[in-house]
């Protein structure tokens, strides 16, 4: 007789970061994969086989959102469709759901919650008025040595010398594989919005104390600066141009394939804290390169995913195809390459999809929710604003809600100042 609840997921999207959580979900109990839907039927198709193959559920292609969660047996959808898509979603989930048409209990959703402040709202209030748990996946604050790290380091260091003061983090690669991600308008900025959304959060779920709210360091201000140095150079900007059937135009239309920020906020006793986070698509090393530094009065905590226990060496001579088998972005199939083995857990899916499965078969709502991707969209927008305006903003930020960041309105051209 079965003893326990089992959930059921549908997920919308079935692209390269479904293909992620699905092979994370053989570490995740009591939930079954019973869905993907994606206008690609193909793409649908390829995620579901997956799905058989992984065996973590009998997943059954949709072509609509609607069909799929009005099957009974799907509790919990997982968002992982292009950032332009958000809201529709979110829309087509709170209209089936006052229908009576699907019985759901949560959702869970990609960074970034929204491309601004507004749809970031949005998405909120829509959780709220579909009576939704919400989820924000944000895997980096899942990532086991960022989890390991952060325990010993507040229990030890932190627990007898003082808390930690300073959090860097960094994101960088050689640049997104769909050509929507370096649309401003369609991805809602450059690289700040889709990889600072990690750096940011990962950086504050480190200053905060174990157990506390998200909410207890008050954020004073930014400062923020953006660029593009690699791929508005004409040879560059040529490589987008021929990916994307011609459609992405770098010389015209940019975005940042550099962002900093520098963040400054004021803890529970109202001592000064600082993060800095740095970001790039400009980035060829070995692969995607996630780091965090954590400093406090009497210790320092490192973290680099390349530094992986792993490392093969192949000979010139080895001339194989290009494939992301060894590294995520992986740039070269030769010479010393570090391996990252089980990259699923390593990012922290595996750790983000149980907790999110076991909050809401609990009926709770996450430890990681859309009040946190709300408050990531928040920093994100106020360091493009930052950087737009050339000055430190501070918190509160007057006019936060109605900004939409230049380069998400297809006009920031910073050659052409
Ligand atoms: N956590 C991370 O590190 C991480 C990494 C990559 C992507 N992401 C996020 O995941 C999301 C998807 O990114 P991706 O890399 O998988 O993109 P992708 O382009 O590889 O895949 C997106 C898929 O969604 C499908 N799609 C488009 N419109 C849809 C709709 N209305 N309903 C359902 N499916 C739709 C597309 O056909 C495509 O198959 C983005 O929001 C991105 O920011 C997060």
């Amino acid at each position: 007789m079965k003893t326990h609840k089992r959930l059921g997921v549908g997920f919308v999207g079935g692209g390269f970061i479904t293909r992620f959580h699905l092979r994370s979900w053989v570490g995740v109990r009591d939930a079954d994969v019973l869905g993907i839907v994606d206008p690609d039927e193909a793409r649908a198709g390829e995620a579901c086989a997956l799905a058989k193959k992984l065996r973590i559920g009998d997943a059954r292609p949709y072509k609509s959102l609607t069909k799929m969660i009005e099957n009974p047996d799907i509790d919990a959808v997982w968002i992982c469709s292009p950032n332009y898509t958000r809201l529709e979603v979110m829309e087509e989930i709170v209209h089936a759901r006052q229908k009576g048409r699907a019985k759901l209990i949560g959702v869970a959703c990609e960074k970034p919650l929204g491309r601004n402040v507004r749809e970031a709202k949005a998405m909120l209030g829509l959780a709220r008025k579909a009576d939704l748990l919400d989820g924000y996946l944000e895997n980096q604050v899942f990532c086991p040595d960022v989890v390991r790290g952060k325990e010993i380091v507040w229990a030890r260091g932190a627990r007898l010398c003082g808390r930690p003061y300073l959090a860097r983090a960094a994101e960088e690669h050689s640049g997104p594989h769909m050509p929507w991600f370096w649309e401003g308008p369609l991805q809602g900025g450059g690289v700040l919005n889709d990889m600072m959304c990690h750096s940011v959060e990962e950086a504050r779920f480190m200053l905060t104390p174990p157990g506390a709210e998200r909410g207890v360091l008050t954020p004073v201000k930014i400062t923020a600066h953006t660029a593009c140095l690699k791929w508005q150079n004409p040879k560059y900007a040529k490589v987008l141009a021929d990916n994307s059937g011609g459609k992405t135009d770098y010389i015209n239309r940019p975005a940042e394939d550099f962002a900093r920020s520098l963040v400054e906020y004021r803890d529970e006793k109202g001592s000064p804290l600082i993060v800095e986070t740095t970001t790039s698509w400009c980035y060829v090393g070995a692969g995607v390169r996630l780091s965090m530094e954590l400093l406090g009065p009497e210790y320092s905590l490192a973290i680099n995913n390349l530094d992986a226990g792993l490392k093969i060496f192949f000979s010139r001579n080895v001339k194989s195809a290009a494939g992301e088998d060894m590294v995520e972005k992986q740039n070269a199939e030769a010479g010393l390459m570090p391996v990252v083995s089980s990259e699923e857990t390593e990012y922290g899916y595996t750790a983000e999809n149980r907790h999110m499965v076991e909050s809401f078969l609990d009926g709770k709502r996450p430890d990681e929710n859309f009040s946190d991707g709300l408050n990531v969209t928040e920093l994100l927008m106020a360091a493009y604003m930052s950087a737009e305006r050339e000055k430190t903003v501070t918190f509160p930020v007057a006019g936060l809600e109605e900004f939409i960041p230049a380069v998400a309105k297809g006009t920031w051209n910073p050659r052409k100042k």
